[in-house]
């Protein structure tokens, strides 16, 4: 075990009984775990102790720590080996104290262990050597089970052994958002690749996410059936399509991966980007819990989303580069809009940006805590 881990075990442990207050004590029976954890009782709409908090890519590029332990380490390879991916989860909850982890890994390993050849290319993201576009290329994407990605299985056995009664959130990307580095290349601002596909070749594109919806869904179901407390679905870019058509060429895909899951006792987040049009329906595709980003408000995103679900969300990330009184305005507003959920747990609108200052990450877990702060009932 690495140094940098165990010294974390003993503060992470403290951190938790400060703040759920339901860890156990010498003698006393066990109550509590990641299950009662504040962030999973948000998740479920249960009253916790304050709002949970916890950042989209906090395990990253903002931390000093993370760039020397990654250096001279390609990204896929760092997701492959286990010690180092149980390093660099615990970083962001060591520093701040957040209320989850995040598995550290990416979108695309379980696809490059599908049989995808891909790189992800600092500065730009996940390269596909093959672009997929055809039947042909679609049979290429090959199933996947736990050999195939025992690292991940291994590095959530060893996260959750770490972790105590933090929960730790695992993840994959969305078919539609997967299906896009795909079919491009690469990133891509207009998706036109995609949607040249999805509107010209109905028949392919079904075919191609179907395919996609099996690899999400063995993915976490490995990540599940190692420990995890919850899982995310990642359809970062779903935002780049009309209501009717997600719910046409999309929705039923995603809906496949979360229905998969409905029994695993674990709560799913399903977040995207520029979705304020398709809050309802990524709800309906069988979510816990909806992501948001920071263009619709919480109380409007409720209205939209509905009673039945919590949600997740939404500084925008580039406030955070701003001078604190801004910071403080937006974390008071966003509290205050959340009220009107059954259930929120406080996050980014979108990743964190890799210039903003990790000190401020840990002082707005700070204050969100504080200014959420509930007697005990
Ligand atoms: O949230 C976390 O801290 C957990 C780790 C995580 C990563 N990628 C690590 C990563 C998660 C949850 C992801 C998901 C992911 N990957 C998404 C969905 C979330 C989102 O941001 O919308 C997407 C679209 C990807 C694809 C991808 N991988 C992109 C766009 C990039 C960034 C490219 C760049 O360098 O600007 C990556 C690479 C990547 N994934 C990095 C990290 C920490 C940067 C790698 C590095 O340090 O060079």
């Amino acid at each position: 075990m690495a140094a940098g881990v165990a010294r974390a075990r003993g503060t992470i442990a403290a951190m938790t009984t400060e703040a759920t207050g339901t860890a156990a004590r010498d003698g006393e029976p066990r109550r509590g775990g990641p299950a009662d954890s504040p962030f999973v009782r948000a998740c479920r709409r249960e009253p916790g102790p304050h709002t949970p908090v916890w950042f989209m890519r906090q395990a990253g590029r903002s931390l000093p720590e993370y760039r020397e332990i990654r250096a001279n380490v390609p990204m896929l390879e760092s997701c492959r080996r286990p010690e180092l991916v149980t390093e660099i989860t615990l970083q962001p909850v060591r520093r701040h104290g957040v209320d989850a982890a995040i598995l550290f890994s990416d979108i695309v390993v379980p696809v490059a262990a599908a049989g995808i050849d891909l790189d992800i290319v600092p500065g730009t993201g996940p390269v596909v050597a093959e672009p997929v576009r055809t039947a042909a290329d679609v049979e290429r994407i090959n199933p996947i089970g736990r050999d195939d990605v025992s690292y991940v299985d291994e590095a959530v056995r060893l996260l959750v052994a770490e972790l105590g009664d933090t929960p730790l959130i695992g993840f994959a990307g969305a078919p539609f958002t997967l299906a896009s580095y795909l079919v491009e290349g690469g990133p891509s601002r207009t998706h036109a690749k995609t949607k040249a596909l999805m509107y010209g070749d109905p028949e392919l594109w079904h075919a191609l996410c179907a395919r996609l919806a099996e690899v999400t869904l063995a993915f976490l179901r490995v990540q599940v059936d190692a420990g995890v407390s919850a899982v995310q679905l990642f359809d970062s870019w779903a935002g780049a399509l009309s209501e009717a058509d997600y719910r046409r060429y999309v929705l039923p895909h995603s809906a496949h991966v979360l229905a998969g899951l409905a029994g695993a006792g674990v709560p799913r987040i399903h977040f995207g980007v520029g979705t304020a049009e398709l809050l309802g329906a990524m709800g309906e595709a069988g979510a816990d819990v909806v992501g948001v980003d920071w263009r619709t408000p919480l109380d409007v995103a409720t209205r939209r989303i509905g009673p039945d679900k919590a949600v997740q969300g939404n500084l925008d990330p580039a406030v955070l580069l701003a001078p604190w009184p801004v910071v403080e305005a937006a974390v008071r507003r966003i509290l205050g809009e959340g009220r009107a959920a059954p259930g929120h747990v406080f996050n980014l609108g979108h990743g964190v940006l890799p210039e903003t200052d990790p000190e401020v990450l840990t002082r707005v877990v700070a204050l969100v805590h504080e200014l959420s702060a509930r007697p005990a009932a």
